[in-house]
This record gives C-alpha cells, structure tokens and sequence, in this order.
C-alpha cells in the first residue's frame, strides 16, 4: 500500500517538475509581452489595413506579440455585443475599437477607459488631428481615444456596366430620382437597391434623412427630440420607406461585402455603403474603379461628409497598460495610419498624413474631407451622433418600421426613446 501511495507521490511530483519549467514561467513571461486588441476588423475588406499596422508595431516593439482580439460582423454587429459582457465581466481587452462621439463618451461617463491626455501631450497630438475629431473624443478637458482614420458614410454604389445596359445615364441625385429609376430597373426584371443585415438598414436610414433633410434638418435630430415629429421629418421617413420597398429586404445580402457582390454581378443595381466597400472591391476583389464599379455621393447629400472615426482606447483595468501605450502610439502615428489606411478604405485622421499614399477614390475622399465647403455631419450608425442607450432604441423601433410601416409610431417612439434616455 505504502509503496503505492509512494508511487503516487512520485508521480506528481516528477509532473509538478516537469509541468513548471515548460509551462507556468514561459507562458506567463510570454503573456507579459501580448497586448490583446480588439476590433471587428476580420475578413475580406476588414483586416489588411489592421494587419499592415501590426506588422509595423510588432517591428518597433522587439519581443512585443499583438494578440488579434477581432470578432466578425459589419460595424461590430457582433464584436460590440460581446465587448459589452467583457466589460460587465472586468476582462477587458488591453485596447478596444469604438467610434469617436457619443459610443465612446458613453465609455468616459462609466469609467471603461481611461484619461490618456498625458498620451497626446508626450506624443504632440493635439497639433496634429483636426479639432472637431478631437472634440470627438474629450470628455470634460481630457482625451480618452485615438483616432486611427476617418470614414464616409454617405456614399452610393453601382457598376457602370449595369447603369449603361439599363439605358441609364448616372446614379441618382435624389431619392426622388432614385425612386423613378426604380420601376424601370424592376420591369428590366433586376433589384434597385440592395441591402444587409439590420446595421445596412440604419445606416440607409440616416442616409436618406440626411438626403432629405439636408445637414442643418438632419442635426436637427440628434441634436432634440422635437425634429422628429415635424412634417420634413415625416416626409423624409415616408421617403425612407419608399427606398427599402425598392429593396431585397425580403432576402437580404448576410452582410455589406454579399450587398457589394450583388451590385458587382448586377442583380441589383445599387448599394448605400460605406468608403470602406472600396478596399474591398479593389484589393480583396481586385476590380477597377470606374470600370468596374463607381461611386458618388448618396442622393441629395453631396456637398455632406457624414463621417465617422475609428479609434482605440486605453480600458480600465487593462492587463498591459504600458504595451497598449505603446499600441496606441501606433494608432496615432503618421506611419500606422499611412499603412492602415490606404488599405482599410479610409483616410487618415491625421492633417499630415503623406496624401501621396491616397490614390484613386480615396484621393478625392480626403480632398472632400479637407475641403472648406464641405458640411461635415456625424453617423447614427456608426457612433457618431447617438449615444449607445438612444442607439439601441433606435434600432428597436427601426426594426418595428420595417415590420410594420408606420412612420409616425417610428418618429414618436424615437422622440419619446430621446427624452427617456436623457
Ligand atoms: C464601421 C467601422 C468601419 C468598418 C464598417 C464595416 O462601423 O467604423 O471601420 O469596419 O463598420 O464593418
């Protein structure tokens, strides 16, 4: 029995010996030079600029590991959700993705992320981003983000081969104009206006109101709840309805990168998305602009920018603070955003970033960007504009609105949601 039990203790004690050496002090030696970033940048159109911006970061931080925290979905459809319980959960990455504007505030006002003004000031920051992003991203005198890029929203997709088999000669410049098109696009037996899951319906949504209510009306919204109401704003959601019943809502694309295929292949000939949809037609699908597929502003909102910002933060409680410093300063340099962005579809938050770098649409994106005349708007969909609380009931009711039509339930609920979440 005793020999036994020996035995048994030997046993142990040779794998308590054997398992230390190999395992506790490597991995945690290892894990002291991970930071874990996460995004929702994976897949097609999504990764390549964020996986250039790693490259660069792992060869400036000798024996640092970045830990690709990314969780799949358009606009963080899926990422946000579990974000939220790793938060509840005080498991939070060592540097998350979130909007500049009211997304992030949300995150300052509950002490998710941390002051990191002391950041800009070692880095030079302040001079260097424009500062109505910086106001994005100050809560009460201090900074609490970095901006990786900039994004516009307002855009509307087509191939010009499809246009030109249509007999039709550009893409509409209102939704008025859209809305005639359409009929003759069904009766030539193809779809006017693709669309994806209930994200792509948001983002369609701020779209036509900004279309239709111009930058002052479309502010207007988000700025009180009274606007919703008015007739203007009535009227542009019946337009809104209009457009979706013109749409495959019925059988819907599982995302934005299938509501692109589709417009590429033709079956339907026109997508509201995103100036990401460019990296992904151009480097993931290697096609041609203005050959193969083209863009122009979304009707009605030309002389608009409705843009919005990705940006990485400094968690609360984060377990490699000093490495997702030295994240963050990636994220801010000239260098991380002139890879990142070129590559992402984006332009790049910084005001010297090498303009060089933006060729074919996203030189003309950054000179719109740049540009005095342009009105400069904020997302719904994209954090922007919104708070998360107001957001999420924004999604509830639009949900209801497609179901159900009713325009007018839509715009009292969304006033009456405003002044609940105050
Ligand atoms: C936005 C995000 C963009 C892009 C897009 C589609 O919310 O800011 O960078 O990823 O979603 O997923």
């Amino acid at each position: 029995m005793w020999q036994g039990r020996l035995g048994a203790i030997a046993l142990i004690l040779a794998a308590a010996i054997f398992a230390l050496p190999l395992y506790a002090p490597t991995s945690d030696a290892a894990r002291d030079n991970q930071v874990e970033v996460y995004s929702w940048w994976t897949g097609p159109g999504e990764e390549d600029g964020l996986r250039a911006m790693v490259a660069d970061f792992e060869a400036r931080n000798a024996g640092v590991r970045l830990v690709n925290a990314a969780v799949s979905g358009g606009a963080g459809s899926n990422a946000k959700a579990i974000l939220a319980s790793r938060l509840l959960a005080n498991d939070p990455p060592d540097s998350y993705q979130r909007h500049a504007g009211l997304e992030l505030a949300d995150d300052v006002r509950s002490g998710k992320v941390q002051d990191i003004t002391s950041l800009y000031e070692q880095q030079g920051w302040a001079k260097v981003f424009p500062q109505g992003l910086l106001d994005k991203i100050t809560i009460e005198g201090k900074l609490y983000a970095v901006p990786v890029n900039i994004h516009r929203a307002n855009l509307i997709w087509y191939n010009p081969k499809t246009l030109r088999a249509l007999g039709i000669a550009r893409p509409p410049s209102t939704w008025a104009e859209f809305l005639q098109q359409a009929g003759s696009i069904r009766a030539a037996g193809r779809t006017p206006l693709t669309v994806g899951p209930a994200w792509t319906q948001k983002h369609l949504l701020e779209t036509v109101l900004l279309g239709e209510l111009g930058p002052d009306g479309y502010e207007e919204l988000w700025n009180g709840a009274s606007a919703w109401t008015s007739p203007r704003a009535l009227g542009a959601l019946e337009t809104f309805k209009k457009v979706l019943a013109q749409s495959d809502i019925a059988s819907s694309a599982a995302d934005w990168q299938p509501q692109m295929d589709r417009v590429v292949a033709g079956s339907a000939v026109y997508a509201v998305m995103g100036d990401w949809s460019y990296s992904y037609l151009t480097l993931t699908k290697k096609l041609v602009w203005q050959r193969d597929f083209d863009l122009a502003a979304a009707p009605g909102s030309g002389s608009s920018y409705d843009f919005l910002s990705d940006a990485f933060t400094l968690p609360t409680g984060a377990r490699h603070p000093d490495l997702a410093r030295k994240w963050l300063i990636e994220c801010g340099s000239s260098a991380g955003q002139d890879l990142f962005n070129p590559r992402k579809g984006s332009i790049p938050a910084r005001t010297d970033a090498d303009e060089h770098l933006y060729a074919g649409y996203l030189a003309a994106d950054l000179k719109q960007w740049r540009d005095p005349n342009t009105r400069i708007v904020g997302s719904l969909t994209h954090g922007v504009a919104a708070d998360n609380a107001w957001s999420a009931e924004i999604d509830t009711a639009l949900g209801l609105l497609v179901q159900d039509g009713d325009v007018g339930k839509f715009a009292r609920t969304v006033a009456a949601k405003y002044r609940e979440t105050r």
